[in-house]
């Protein structure tokens, strides 16, 4: 069969990989895709961005289902359009994704079924907000309502970072309509972990913990980044711990939006707070993969992704397991200079054929020039090590790193390192 693949990251590269080992799949489309989707076996870029193309180009090949990976086209509703074509797709509706897509939404679905997250309160205006922040106190944390690629968090330290942080979002409009409204929530200490599922709007099928890395710099310093690296699986996410989040987080959100009527269907991902005691409180809701998450976690996955969607999209997840290698997984995301703040392009690539000989390289923002492979945005590549323990796949993800080179290249050397010590 021929499958479609929305979307041009690092994540998707993963997916579409792995989608791609299935016995059953014969071609998988990427659409855009990047430099790295473009040079894998079975995989093809598609041009292609459209709903409408998209939708004919599916009629036009027989695609048998298309997956979605970002965030951006569930929030304009692409799962809806296909549907109402008569199409299969895996991913959230515009509704559902607004678990996603407005964390107001998100933190009142939580208030209403009891689902364990910081108290909170929302604000479209700015003497209200300020007045809720003197009342409470620092530290405290302020987020745009509304999606804003990773940005629209602040954890304020100080009350004065809180103020500011209101008035850039409220009055100064810096986040456009993703700030017109504020979330402004208790702090949470704890570690974090990043626990995904995939949904088929009544059963649940858990894939592997994985704990990313957000901050730019070694030791968690520096700005928030779209993640600097992960692995899998997450120690943090003790037994009890998975338990819990299954029970406490992930099951009362699943059965919580069927009984609302706006049934979740697709890759849900809950970032988890875990506090001293263990207790998982809910950060916030991925409506779809983690992204460099994906890459670790799907190089540990054996079971034929393909066919866990299929089982999903027929909605018998119930009846589907999935296989992890034993092995731990480290990725480790090549970033071009000055990102967060700006992005590369055009910089050449270097030494990735010899990284791809003792890891895997998954591509992010690269293009093709002149038969070349080149920088094409922030998070470049993420180079994935696999291990018989933490420590070895560390070793082994860095081994490949070492063989990449382009102008700029800035990148994490401590990826793993929390669950090492
Ligand atoms: P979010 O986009 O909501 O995941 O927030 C981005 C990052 O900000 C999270 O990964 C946390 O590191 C941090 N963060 C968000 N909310 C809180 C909170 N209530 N307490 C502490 N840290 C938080
Ligand atoms: N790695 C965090 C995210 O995908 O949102």
């Amino acid at each position: 069969m021929k499958l479609l693949l929305i979307g041009s990251g690092g994540r998707e590269h993963a997916l579409a990989w792995k989608l791609a080992q299935s016995p059953k799949v014969e071609t998988v489309f990427v659409a855009p895709g990047n430099a790295g989707t473009a040079q894998e076996p079975k995989l093809q870029n598609l041009p292609l961005k459209s709903h409408q193309e998209l939708i004919d180009f599916c009629r036009r090949e027989q695609i048998a289902f298309a997956v979605v990976g970002p965030e951006a086209p569930l929030a304009a509703g692409i799962v809806d359009d296909f549907r109402a074509a008569g199409l299969p797709i895996f991913g959230p509706t515009r509704a559902a994704a607004q678990l996603e897509s407005s964390k107001d939404f998100a933190k009142a679905f939580m208030a209403r079924h009891g689902i364990p997250t910081a108290q909170y309160q929302t604000f479209a205006d700015a003497a209200a907000a300020h007045d809720y922040v003197a009342a409470k106190g620092a530290p405290i944390v302020i987020k745009a309502d509304g999606l804003a690629a990773g940005k629209g968090v602040v954890v304020a330290q100080t009350e004065e970072q809180a103020h500011q942080a209101i008035d850039q979002m409220l009055v100064g409009n810096k986040m456009g309509d993703a700030g017109a409204r504020v979330v402004i929530e208790d702090f949470l200490q704890g570690e974090e972990a990043s626990f995904i599922v995939m949904v088929d709007g009544e059963h649940v099928l858990p894939m592997a913990t994985s704990q990313d890395h957000k901050r730019l710099l070694d030791g968690d310093l520096g700005p928030n980044t779209g993640g600097m690296g992960a692995y899998s699986p997450a120690p943090i996410v003790t037994p009890e711990v998975y338990r819990r989040a299954m029970e406490e987080i992930i099951l009362p959100t699943v059965h919580g939006m069927r009984e609302e009527g706006n049934e979740f269907t697709g890759f849900l991902y809950a970032g988890l707070m875990i506090d001293a005691a263990g207790a998982p409180y809910t950060v916030e809701f991925n409506c779809r993969f983690g992204d460099p998450e994906t890459q670790p976690i799907m190089s540990r996955l054996d079971s034929d992704l393909a066919g866990l969607v299929q089982a999903a999209l027929e909605r018998k997840l119930d009846t589907a397991s999935a296989e992890w290698k034993a092995q731990s997984a480290v990725g480790v995301v090549l970033a071009s200079a000055g990102y967060p703040e700006r992005s590369g392009k055009g910089d050449v690539i270097e030494g990735i054929e010899a990284a791809n000989r003792i890891g895997k390289v998954f591509h992010a923002g690269t293009a093709t020039d002149a038969g070349r492979i080149v920088t094409n945005g922030g998070r470049v590549l993420c180079v994935v090590g696999l291990g018989d323990d933490l420590a070895a796949a560390k070793r082994q993800a860095y081994r490949a790193v070492a063989e990449v080179s382009f102008p700029g290249m800035q990148y994490r050397r401590d990826i793993g390192d929390k669950a090492l010590r």
